[in-house]
């Protein structure tokens, strides 16, 4: 049996911000179903076409920003369990959507990165990238132009913050994916690494088909806040 004070990693992934609007990825109609991730999520494709990748970004920048996007009552109830967890808690998404920060949660790590971060690739630095890129946009770092590129993690570049994930997953006792299908590496191998030391809990529309412990299945928007609520009132 976990408590309150064992350690937590919350995986997390399109699916849970699918009911604030955002579409998925390979759900019927889900992104890659409309575009080809080869054209649009590889440095292959930056390097090729930065104007097809950037128009690809922009636009999903752009709903971001539209205020009908909001954080839902999955992202709340996560916040909320940090708020009364008490040991060791992490919180990992693989979205790069801002809606977890926006519902208050603290401890969180963007493996994939930001959609609202730019990087300029002449000299390394971040930015806030509230509107569009384009390859004539200059970077506020240094000045030159056709660098700046979203600061998202593409097919084939390394997931950030790996050892702080890894530091958690390493010490955690109850693991949890939420809204993933387990497709992509790490993050898919996750539950598979604690497995035996933790328990491990899918919260998902459907089974994804990965090995956990226990599984509640639904919309994000009424398994997690279920979830969250049966862990903190026992
Ligand atoms: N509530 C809960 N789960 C949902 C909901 C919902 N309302 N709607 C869909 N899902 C589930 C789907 O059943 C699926 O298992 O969310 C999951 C979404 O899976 P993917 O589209 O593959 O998204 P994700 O797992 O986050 O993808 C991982 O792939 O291309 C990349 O970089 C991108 O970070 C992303 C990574």
């Amino acid at each position: 049996m976990t408590g309150l004070d064992d350690g937590l990693v919350v995986l997390t992934g399109a699916g849970i911000s699918r009911e604030s609007g955002l579409a998925t990825f390979r759900d019927p109609g889900g992104v890659w179903s409309q575009v080809r991730l080869e054209d649009v999520a590889t440095p292959e494709a930056f390097a090729r076409d930065p104007g097809r990748v950037h128009a690809f970004y922009n636009a999903r920048r752009r709903q971001l920003a539209d205020p009908a996007i909001a954080p839902n009552a999955a992202h709340r109830a996560l916040a909320e369990l940090e708020r009364v967890w008490r040991g060791p808690f992490l919180l990992v998404t693989q979205n790069v959507d801002d809606l977890h920060e926006r519902a208050g949660s603290v401890a969180l790590l963007h493996m994939h990165g930001r959609l609202r971060v730019s990087r300029c690739i002449h000299c390394g630095t971040t930015h806030g990238a509230d509107t569009d890129l384009s390859v004539r946009t200059a970077c506020p770092g240094c000045g030159r132009t056709g660098g700046m590129r979203p600061d998202v993690v593409w097919f084939g570049e390394m997931p950030r913050e790996m050892e702080r994930i890894e530091a958690a997953l390493d010490r955690c006792r109850l693991f949890v994916a939420i809204g993933t299908s387990g497709s992509v590496y790490p993050a898919a191998g996750f539950a598979a690494q604690v497995r035996g030391r933790a328990r491990t809990v899918e919260l998902n529309l459907e089974p994804s088909g990965g090995r956990f412990d226990e599984g509640r299945y639904g919309p994000a928007t009424g398994v997690v806040p279920e979830w969250v609520e049966s862990l903190t009132r026992r």
